[in-house]
């Protein structure tokens, strides 16, 4: 059994989910990516290996998924614990393989040119590496000036670059990097209105790849694991509304195929809140209502993501209608009722099971037939369906170990906080 999506759209919309994270910088990535082929084309390289450094560019920064790691790495040239971005990533890519390429590029985009004779990588791996970091601190530098004097700015950004030259980048990338950015076009082709363009005309962009489920899996899992590591409350949110979801549509009688969507569906469903400031996430008291109107952006921004990869149309919507009620209360789409599938009523009941079942900043996790209780006063308000309630009551137990992952809630009071 598989699905066939278009993985370079998936790769775009993982950029697009990473660049949220920067909340007012969003084409950080886009610009590395882009400068990285622009300076890539005029090096020997061979077509897949500009086509990795371009999405190494795109998704160098995976390994970051807090806003406030953000703002030091557009910050600053380097900083204490640089390379646990780096390491991070790699990790991360490592486990999707069609990724698996860009491991090596992005855990050493961090690695000063001088260091890597001591390393044991490749020559190729270390130049390609050594070219997004030196993009990566062009952007950095130029962050400040993109909306105001960037060109007369260029000009500084050169200088510091090139006294860079042979200790943090190598000698000919920054020889090339002078001789592009030399041209006001290659600076003005980063305001944003041309490097989208320039970036969605990729051809390749049409390619379209079976995956089979365990490998869409993993890569909904590599979105989920940045979504899931933005705060410590939603840590496990994801893996664990994913869990309880697929046990519900199971218990549900539904086909097999739609379970694994439905889990896919689950791991991905909170996307949107990358562009939620961890302050927000992490609040411990009541959200004032700016903040709500923050926080209920993100399911229109998960379906914002997913929308644009062919062949994830019915996960899509499964998972950004995960606040719709059958009430039509709901949001973005005040949806109601009978335009509510089984499928999105069993994320939409799972994420609230889940997220109950968490310990959050405000309160403590609520045991099962607490949460029952809770999910059961949500149906009289019309909140959450019926059926799909009823069900995670009738397996109550299993829902809620699904849900945590351990075992009994004397383990999970347990667990250090
Ligand atoms: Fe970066
Ligand atoms: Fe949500
Ligand atoms: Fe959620």
């Amino acid at each position: 059994m598989s699905v066939t999506i278009n993985l370079g759209q998936a790769i775009h919309a993982l950029s697009d989910a990473l660049d949220l994270v920067g909340v007012d910088e969003v084409f950080h990535g886009k610009r590395v990516g882009f400068m990285a082929l622009q300076c890539g084309r005029d090096l020997d390289l061979c077509e897949p290996e500009l086509e990795d450094l371009f999405h190494a560019g795109l998704l160098h920064d995976c390994g970051v998924s807090s806003t406030h790691v953000h703002r030091c790495l557009i910050d600053k040239i380097d900083w204490e614990d640089v390379e646990l971005h780096c390491v991070k990533g790699s990790e991360l890519l490592g486990q999707f393989s069609p990724l698996a390429p860009l491991k090596n590029i992005v855990r050493y985009h961090h690695t000063h040119w001088d260091a890597f004779p001591r390393l044991d990588i490749p020559r190729n791996t270390a130049r390609l590496a050594n070219l997004i970091y030196l993009v990566d601190r062009v952007d950095a530098l130029a962050i400040p000036h993109y909306e105001s004097d960037l060109l007369l700015a260029r000009h500084t950004i050169r200088d510091t670059i090139w006294r860079l030259s042979g200790s943090c980048f190598a000698p000919d990338l920054v020889a090339l990097f002078m001789d592009l950015s030399g041209n006001e076009a290659f600076w003005l082709s980063l305001e944003p209105r041309h490097l989208i363009r320039s970036i969605y005309e990729r051809k390749w962009e049409s390619q379209m790849v079976p995956v089979t489920f365990p490998e869409l899996k993993q890569l909904a899992l590599l979105f989920a694991r940045v979504v899931d590591a933005k705060s410590p409350y939603t840590m496990e949110h994801s893996l664990g509304t994913a869990r309880l979801a697929r046990f519900l549509a199971e218990r549900a009688g539904l086909a097999i195929e739609t379970c694994e969507k439905i889990e896919v569906a689950g791991l991905l469903h909170d996307l949107g809140k990358l562009q939620v400031p961890d302050e927000i996430l992490d609040k411990p008291g009541t959200l004032t209502r700016e903040e709500r109107a923050m926080i209920q952006r993100h399911s229109f921004e998960t379906y914002q993501i997913l929308h644009r990869i062919a062949g994830l149309e019915d996960i899509t919507i499964w998972a950004a209608y995960h606040h719709e009620t059958p009430d039509g209360r709901g949001y973005p789409f005040h949806r109601r009722g009978a335009d509510l599938t089984i499928e999105m009523r069993i994320i939409a009941v799972s994420d609230v099971f889940q997220a109950l079942a968490q310990h959050r900043p405000y309160r403590k996790p609520l045991s099962p037939n607490e949460i029952l209780e809770m999910l059961e006063s949500f149906v009289r308000q019309n909140h959450l369906d019926s059926e799909v309630v009823a069900l995670a009551g009738r397996h109550l137990q299993a829902s809620w170990q699904a849900a945590t992952g351990v075992e009994s809630f004397d383990e999970l009071s347990r667990q250090p906080r």
